[in-house]
């Protein structure tokens, strides 16, 4: 059956990839993508799908009541998926301000819509809807070097964006609690792959490789993360939304735990090999550590296996090559993305219209 979909934060690294996921995936479907495009809202993300009928593109902020409002009385909507938030725990260090502002304001203003237009009766919503909200593993806080992040883990952030996204869960689970508002949050591990910003880890030391900079490393680059191709976490996505228990939690992740030295000495590795062999460990340039770093993540994602069937299809040495190849393919995405040129894209598409 067709469903309509409003979709934030859809010019950004993960919600690009979800667009262009769905569309490829489900025929019959309206995507009403919402995105104020800050710095890391990139229409070229979305370029091969902006004539596509079955995608709407809005600019507007998830924390504007009215033109939120708007499109919601506009569009029958049957799922929300929020991605929209700040998301680089660097930035949240500088400025938390806007991170509350945007993860926990913004995600409180849609619950608030969802609510309103999707409620028929005492705690009843109109039939198959769902607000799912996209979330991170990182609200869990730090592990050691055993266990792993259950969905009963206590949630315990460290950073003021893993703290703003906490808080957005809290909300989002204080709206099943109390209202009884269908929805599900889905707690996904680090990302990686087309399209994402390169002040991230993964693309930040590639787009450095093949421009030959130094490569910074935070303290003793031991810290690790659990990595997931991107196209595996927009399966999962789809998978919950669809078919995941109203009111619950899924963890997202594969068992693709690395410390960052080993991510960019991958990078360096493959460089080497088949683009660049003056390309070497040499640029690496260990630097100042980031304030409250955590040391580990590690996803278990069990629940989500057992109860859905979700199980990751790229292995990290796939996924990795797979990266970047795209970025080297992609060389002018990266040179607009870093010349700042993405950002008038917009504005040149619509008055070549
Ligand atoms: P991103 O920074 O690449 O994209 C965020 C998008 O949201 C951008 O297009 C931006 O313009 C938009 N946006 C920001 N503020 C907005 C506002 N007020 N109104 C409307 N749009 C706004 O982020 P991402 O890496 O794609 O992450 C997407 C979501 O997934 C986030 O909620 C993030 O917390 C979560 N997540 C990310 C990762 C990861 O590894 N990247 C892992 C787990 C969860
Ligand atoms: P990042 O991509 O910012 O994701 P997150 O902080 O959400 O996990 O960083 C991934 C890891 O890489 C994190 O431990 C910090 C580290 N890092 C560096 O060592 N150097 C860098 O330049 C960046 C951006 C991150």
């Amino acid at each position: 059956m067709s469903k309509t979909y409003l979709v934030t934060g859809g010019a950004g690294f993960i919600g690009s990839n979800f667009i262009h996921y769905l569309l490829k995936k489900h025929q019959d479907i309206l995507l009403v993508n919402v995105d104020k495009l800050t710095y890391a809202g990139n229409l070229e993300n979305l370029a091969s799908v902006m004539d596509d009928k079955r995608h709407v593109f809005a600019q507007a902020d998830i924390c504007d009541k009215d033109a939120m409002e708007k499109l919601f009385d506009l569009y029958d909507f049957d799922y929300v998926v929020n991605f929209a938030a700040e998301s680089h725990v660097d930035r949240s260090i500088k400025d938390p301000d806007v991170f509350a502002r945007t993860n926990v304001m913004g995600t409180v203003n849609l619950l608030n819509l969802a609510k309103k237009h999707w409620l028929i009766g005492e705690d009843t919503y109109k039939p198959g809807v769902k607000f799912q909200q996209v979330s991170t593993d990182e609200v869990y806080g730090a592990l050691g070097s055993e266990g792993f992040f259950t969905e009963t883990t206590p949630l315990s952030p460290h950073s003021p964006y893993s703290a703003s996204k906490a808080s957005a869960d809290l909300f989002v689970q204080a709206y099943g609690d109390t209202y009884k508002l269908p929805l599900n949050i889905t707690r996904c591990s680090n990302n990686y792959g087309p399209y994402q910003f390169p002040e991230k880890l993964i693309p930040l030391m590639i787009n450095n490789c093949l421009t030959k900079k130094q490569l910074p490393v935070y303290g003793d680059g031991m810290q690790v993360r659990d990595w997931l191709y991107v196209e595996d976490h927009c399966r999962a996505i789809d998978l919950v939304l669809s078919k995941g228990r109203p009111g619950e939690v899924y963890n997202v992740g594969g068992h693709n735990e690395r410390p960052n030295v080993f991510i960019v000495k991958s990078i360096i590795d493959y460089v080497h090999d088949s683009i660049d062999p003056s390309v070497s460990e040499a640029l690496i340039k260990h630097v100042v550590d980031r304030k409250g770093h955590d040391r580990r993540y590690g996803i278990d994602p069990q629940k989500i296996k057992d109860e859905l069937g979700w199980e990751p299809e790229t292995m990290f040495e796939d996924g990795i090559k797979l990266t970047i190849r795209w970025y080297l393919e992609h060389r002018e995405w990266m040179e607009h993305v870093t010349s700042g040129s993405y950002q008038k894209y917009y504005e040149q598409m619509y008055a070549n219209r």
